[in-house]
């Protein structure tokens, strides 16, 4: 029997720059939505891409002084790297500039028009250029509710599209179908917006040529929200033939467009219309998301406040990003971001949780039973009811069907946090029986075969549920845990217990997280994010460094400004046990530094004292704390602990060091 299929989509990023973790997110939640439905049986078409087009992506490009093809060809690729690293398995990828893509948006319109919902009118107003958003129709000064920058004046002769019509087909659907815009209290927001009355929109561009060209008139582009809207049909071959490709019509319509909050009125208004216009069926759902917040704000780059994926990845892992995001941020609601958060989940849930039990049971079957599984004894029941029944509970049919029912709700944190209640109680479960003192009795061999092999069953069905979310991990469990097939291929709808089989050989037990210090993990992370918002050097300047002769000249040296500095007052800096918050007088200011020196030295201890500082590096944020230099110090053997370099003789503060 065929497969029932699933289409799914993120929004196509804007490749006028890099993405952040604010704009992986979506991906990666839908990527987890991917593998949970591949993992249920469903053929699944997952789609992203790039929004290539648009005012915002030229003037990048007149900025670099490159030109619009070349910045897109470039960013594009960041974000294809960027996917591949986190592990996004989307089938589909649609860039706007692609030729087929023109080819679909004309085609769309050709559907429009012959319907009679298009005609030439002129349009002024204020337009945001960032988020190519209608801001007013007014000529007055306002600012782009999305992102806070003024928007800027438009007034020109356009081509429109009839939305006014569409308003009551609008509110008809969202009434039929209240599954269309998810979740519901921001259908609740979508109806009020449409029923306070709709305005035909623009949908071509005159003084721009960055853009889609209007059929039979060049002057034109397309509005870049009614290109990009239409890749989602092009990604699946839309604009192959009249009726579209064989895949299209498998596909289309979508199960789930996924979206931040932001944008849900281009998708759960415009969007239906336009597909309305065209006579194509409507997708399912429209589901938006909220925002990952970096220091109390939208993490975004006109905002400077991001923080980016690589740096995480490098140091924790894809997984421990994927875990964090899901884990805490209540999906459909706002949550913060923050490098101490990611790190005590990585330390506590996965580090000491998951990759503990694992490698505990693994560990103690290898040791016990020669590595391959044990035959669980037979089972007790009341009132000397076998203690293992108790945890066994939380892996019954029903409990793991409320598992995937919370999946389905899309309630990530939810699910993580009953699967994680799963780890807690096998944990507590191997405590209370304590196998490794049972292996010393030999009259109780049978009971230590149950404990491991409840111990080892339940890892197997972790390993199962947490696939979704944390794919490279579990395949590495499923590996340890000597499994037969590829866990992907595992049906997560019909996982049952006892399906472990007893004499399964296990591989090596090796840790899947290993503990990391907090402070330095954040620190490197704090100095890889550096580099990426101010590269040190250009790529050229970087390679010749590489090459360059391990002596340097003494105008390199030059190049170094060191000065005495007096420390005038030192603080901790708060959640950070190795960092002093220091304002030291370097003679022709005071400056403000971070030193990581709170393990050796107090703070009042350093008040007064003469240290040497170099003057000249690029300011950094450590732990939030923006630091003017650096402090100089030895790190002494055999810990590494910091030792401040000094003078025996006084010295005046501000002297340079040569
Ligand atoms: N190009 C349009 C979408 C066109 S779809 C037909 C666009 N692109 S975007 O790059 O600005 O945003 C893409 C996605 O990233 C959106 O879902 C957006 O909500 C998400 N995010 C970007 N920053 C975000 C956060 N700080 N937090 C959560 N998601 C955010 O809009």
């Amino acid at each position: 029997m065929a497969k029932p299929k699933f289409y799914l989509t993120t929004p196509i990023y804007y490749a006028n720059s890099r993405p952040h973790v604010g704009s992986a997110y979506t991906t990666l939640v839908c990527d987890t939505i991917a593998r949970y439905k591949r993992m249920c049986g469903y053929d699944v078409a997952y789609l992203t891409g790039s929004d290539e087009h648009g005012e915002n992506i030229q003037r990048a490009a007149d900025k670099l002084g490159i030109t619009p093809q070349e910045l897109v060809e470039r960013n594009c690729q960041i974000f294809r790297d960027l996917w591949k690293l986190l592990d996004i398995r989307y089938t589909h990828f649609i860039r706007t500039t692609a030729l087929e893509h023109a080819g679909a948006v004309q085609k769309m319109l050709r559907r429009a028009q012959a319907a009679g919902h298009v005609y030439k009118g002129r349009y002024q107003g204020r337009y945001c250029i960032y988020d190519n958003l209608y801001v007013s129709d007014s000529v007055e000064p306002a600012d782009c509710p999305t992102c806070g920058r003024p928007a800027e004046l438009m007034s020109e002769e356009n081509y429109f599209f009839r939305l006014s019509a569409f308003q009551q087909r609008l509110l008809d659907l969202y009434r039929e179908r209240p599954e269309f815009v998810q979740p519901d209290f921001r259908r609740n927001e979508v109806i009020s917006f449409v029923e306070s009355g709709l305005k035909d929109i623009s949908i071509s561009r005159k003084a721009i040529k960055w853009g889609i060209p209007w059929p039979g008139d060049e002057e034109h582009v397309f509005y870049v929200w009614y290109d990009a809207l239409t890749s989602y049909l092009t990604g699946i071959g839309f604009a192959e033939n009249e009726q579209g490709s064989e895949e299209f019509r498998k596909y289309w319509p979508a199960d789930l467009h996924m979206m931040g909050k932001e944008i849900i009125r281009f998708h759960g208004v415009y969007w239906p219309a336009f597909l309305m216009a065209a006579n194509l069926p409507l997708p399912k759902t429209i589901f938006a998301h909220g925002w990952l917040l970096f220091e109390q704000q939208k993490m975004s780059k006109s905002k400077g406040n991001v923080a980016y994926c690589e740096p995480i990845v490098h140091v924790l892992g894809s997984e421990a990003l994927r875990y964090y995001l899901l884990r805490d941020v209540v999906f459909g609601q706002d949550g913060n971001f923050s490098h101490a958060g990611l790190l005590t989940r990585y330390n506590s849930d996965l580090a000491n949780g998951l990759g503990n039990l694992v490698n505990r049971t693994l560990t103690m079957i290898e040791r016990y039973f020669d590595a391959k599984v044990p035959a669980p004894g037979p089972r007790t029941t009341g009132p000397e009811a076998d203690p293992g029944n108790e945890t066994r509970e939380l892996f019954a049919s029903q409990a793991l069907s409320q598992i995937r029912d919370l999946y389905d709700r899309l309630a990530f944190s939810q699910v993580l946090e009953r699967i994680w209640g799963q780890v807690a109680a096998v944990d507590k479960y191997l405590t209370a029986e304590k196998p490794w003192a049972l292996a010393e009795d030999a009259s109780k061999r049978e009971r230590l075969a149950t404990v491991l092999y409840d111990a080892a069953e339940a890892v197997r069905i972790i390993a199962i549920l947490a696939h979704p979310v944390l794919p490279q991990a579990a395949k590495e469990i499923w590996q340890q845990l000597g499994q037969p097939g590829r866990l992907e291929d595992q049906r997560i709808d019909q996982v049952d217990w006892g399906q472990l089989r007893p004499g399964t050989r296990i591989g090596k037990p090796e840790a899947i997280f290993p503990r990391v210090d907090k402070e330095e993990a954040i620190e490197r992370m704090e100095a890889m994010e550096q580099e990426i918002r101010q590269p040190s050097a250009p790529p050229a300047a970087a390679a010749a460094a590489q090459q360059a002769p391990s002596k340097i000249t003494i105008d390199d040296f030059a190049k170094i400004e060191m000065r005495v500095g007096q420390v005038k007052s030192a603080e901790r800096v708060t959640g950070a046990d190795k960092l002093l918050k220091l304002m030291v007088d370097i003679g022709s200011e005071v400056r403000q530094l971070v030193a990581g020196v709170a393990e050796v030295y107090k703070p009042e201890d350093l008040i007064g004292r003469k240290v040497i500082v170099v003057t000249n590096l690029q300011p950094r944020k450590l732990r939030g704390v923006e630091s003017n230099g650096m402090i100089v110090a030895a790190t002494a053997p055999p810990d590494g602990k910091p030792v401040l370099a000094g003078f025996l003789e006084d010295v005046p503060v501000g002297a340079r060091l040569k």
